[in-house]
């Protein structure tokens, strides 16, 4: 019992450590010092103290802590020219920001991660870690595990909602870019230990489904037979019932008939638009399959029963009026207001939206909801996170948890810089473009002679890994709110800022830590890491501020933020081993030197692992 009570308390104050720009972290220096967090927010810890100390009149301050790369430290504390345009003219006895400077370095507490202090510039204080303590650190995460190096954010539970494709309608790359962020994010704060319920909210509700239903009973007198093969491709199957509908007046009107026998619960309609929503289902899971991500389907469907009452709730607290027959709900700073109820008294998109937000927040009890689509819907969501504001379900600020975000994202482009197509087909079948992704891999494989070398399984798993890994990797790298263009050649590149690159690198660090010989599990045990050369010191250092990183991509939501640094690790890592006076296997420092490879290769499948990338251990 008492236990258990101790671990709350640890993960209550490790919680706290969680320093977003907005939330005040006065707490934090009071809390016991055992899990500290990222070395952004130990510093932070003892900048707080000596703040305190230096202007005793002025509470909460919160400590502006970056990393830097600058000649005179690792990090600085940038606080001092704020503060003084804040004291200047109140008698103290500051004479100006570096004096602000100097007396915020002399009053920070002494702590063994600390090396030295300096104050640069207009007030700038400098830190320059300790050598010692950075390899301590880095040695403590290689016996304790990378998990101890994962953010903890102050939410328990959150709701992604990405991929969500539409039911017999194409799953386009706008869709697998939603799967492929989604997942990240997914992934990043599953890693900080939130409860992640990663919802497809797929589009399976909407009155195509009656001209669907309806166009199924005539081609399948015995609809339960349609099957996936029997029907063939579901989109070409939506077109012809389209033609179907716009040309026959009397199909039309069965079509109506069908959408109210549907909506009313009727059983044989029940039953084909559940069959129709099966085969769908059979197409994405071949997505899923491939790029490895699991989603829970609660589709649109699943929300209908909530829509009356959330409505009529709105009503009550006043928020939704009549406008030209529909019934709207008005958003401060918006032109359009958010439909709830058509003029023809159906629910719509919005509607479901607020039914869903609404179950997401009170019956799930998620304190984050992330949504995950292109960016051509941030004004829906905007509304729909204003409406839940006005209703009093979200706090008005977005500064703490209580909240909504929206993920968006920009297009994928061809060649042509047009939206990306194939030559034949209007739209990309995602599936034949992981297959070609993974096939290209698999040649260039074999071109490097690994047909003689592996067994067939070996060459499957890695152009699989290098295939899959190049489409994610692409588009993760971009600031997901920039349109990128969809090029295999250049994401099966090996040089360059690209999984395959970065893949390869981590397969070389294996291999340098098999040629030793040695057992790393052995020498993280026995032997010890210091941070000798230059080199060393940048690698440490980079590996050291993996946690901030982390937390950086998954407060702001950017996946990009995390493949930089990947792609910088790798990039320091080279450094480091193509310098002569860093040799490793066979050098006097070959033990600690190991241990600074292990910890990279460590580093770097976290990453990969994050980014829902499968590593590789040999080339
Ligand atoms: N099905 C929608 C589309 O294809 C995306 C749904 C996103 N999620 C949501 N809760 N609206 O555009």
């Amino acid at each position: 019992m008492i236990a258990a009570k101790t671990d709350l308390v640890r993960v209550t104050s490790r919680r706290l450590a969680w320093a977003s720009k907005t939330e005040s972290i006065a707490t934090m220096a009071t809390e016991e010092d055992e899990c500290m967090g990222s070395v952004k927010a130990q510093l932070a810890k003892l900048f707080e103290v000596s703040l305190k100390v230096t202007v005793p009149n002025e509470p909460d301050v919160e400590p502006l802590i970056a990393a830097c790369t600058g000649k005179f430290g690792d990090y600085q504390c940038n606080n001092a020219m704020g503060l003084w345009s804040k004291i200047k003219g109140k008698g103290t006895q500051f004479r100006g920001p570096p004096a602000v400077g100097e007396a915020i370095k002399n009053n920070l507490p002494t702590s063994e991660m600390i090396e030295s202090c300096s104050v640069a510039g207009p007030g700038f204080v400098n830190v320059v870690l300790s050598k010692s303590w950075m390899a301590k650190s880095i040695q403590k995460m290689l016996s304790e595990g990378i998990d101890t190096w994962a953010p903890m954010p102050p939410v328990k539970k959150a709701v992604v909602d990405f991929s969500s494709p539409n039911i017999a309608k194409e799953m386009h790359v706008g869709h697998l870019r939603s799967t492929i962020i989604g997942d990240t994010l997914a992934r990043m704060l599953e890693f900080s230990k939130v409860e992640v319920l990663r919802r497809n909210h797929v589009g399976d509700w909407g009155t195509q489904f009656g001209m669907l239903i309806e166009f199924l009973f005539e081609k399948f007198p015995n609809f339960e037979d349609a099957t996936e093969t029997a029907i063939g491709d579901l989109q070409a199957f939506y077109k012809s019932s389209k033609q179907r509908f716009d040309a026959d007046p009397a199909f039309k009107e069965r079509a109506q008939q069908a959408v109210v026998r549907l909506q009313g619960g009727e059983d044989k309609y029940r039953r084909a638009w559940a069959q129709i929503c099966e085969i769908s289902r059979t197409e994405f899971h071949k997505v899923y399959k491939r790029l490895g991500v699991h989603l829970e389907e609660k589709g649109e469907s699943f929300y209908n029963p909530y829509i009356p009452g959330v409505i009529e709730a709105l009503t009550n607290q006043g928020l939704v009026e009549e406008s030209q027959g529909a019934r709207v709900i008005f958003i401060e700073g918006s032109n359009i207001p958010l439909i709830v109820v058509k003029s023809d008294g159906g629910f719509n998109y919005a509607s479901t939206d607020m039914a869903a937000l609404w179950y997401r927040l009170n019956e799930e009890k998620a304190e984050w909801i992330i949504y995950v689509t292109d960016v051509g819907q941030q004004q829906h969501f905007d509304m729909v996170f204003k409406a839940a504001k006005r209703a009093g379900w979200l706090p008005h600020s977005d500064s703490s948890y209580l909240k909504a975000s929206h993920v968006g994202f920009g297009l994928v482009l061809g060649e042509d810089g047009k939206r990306f197509r194939t030559r034949n087909t209007e739209v990309v079948r995602l599936v034949d473009l992981l297959d070609e992704a993974k096939s290209r891999s698999k040649a260039a494989l074999i071109e490097r002679g690994k047909g003689e070398e592996w067994t067939e399984d070996e060459i499957e798993s890695t152009a699989e890994a290098v295939g899959y890994g190049a489409v994610k990797y692409a588009d993760l790298k971009n600031n997901r709110l920039t349109n990128y263009t969809f090029n295999f050649d250049q994401m099966l590149n090996d040089k360059g800022n690209t999984a395959v690159y970065l893949l390869y690198a981590h397969a070389r660090i294996c291999s340098i830590i098999r040629r030793s010989g040695k057992d790393v599990e052995e020498l993280k045990n026995k032997g010890t890491l210091v941070l000798g050369h230059k080199d060393e010191r940048d690698l440490g250092l980079h590996l050291l501020q993996f946690p901030e990183v982390v937390e950086e991509a998954c407060t702001n939501l950017l996946p990009n933020v995390l493949c930089d640094y990947l792609y910088n690790l790798s990039e320091i890592f080279s450094k480091f081993y193509s310098n002569p006076e860093c040799k490793v296997v066979g050098s006097d420092m070959e033990t600690s030197r190991l241990l600074l490879c292990e910890a990279t290769a460590v580093v770097m499948r976290k990453c990969f692992n994050l980014l829902g990338i499968t590593p590789i251990y040999k080339i």
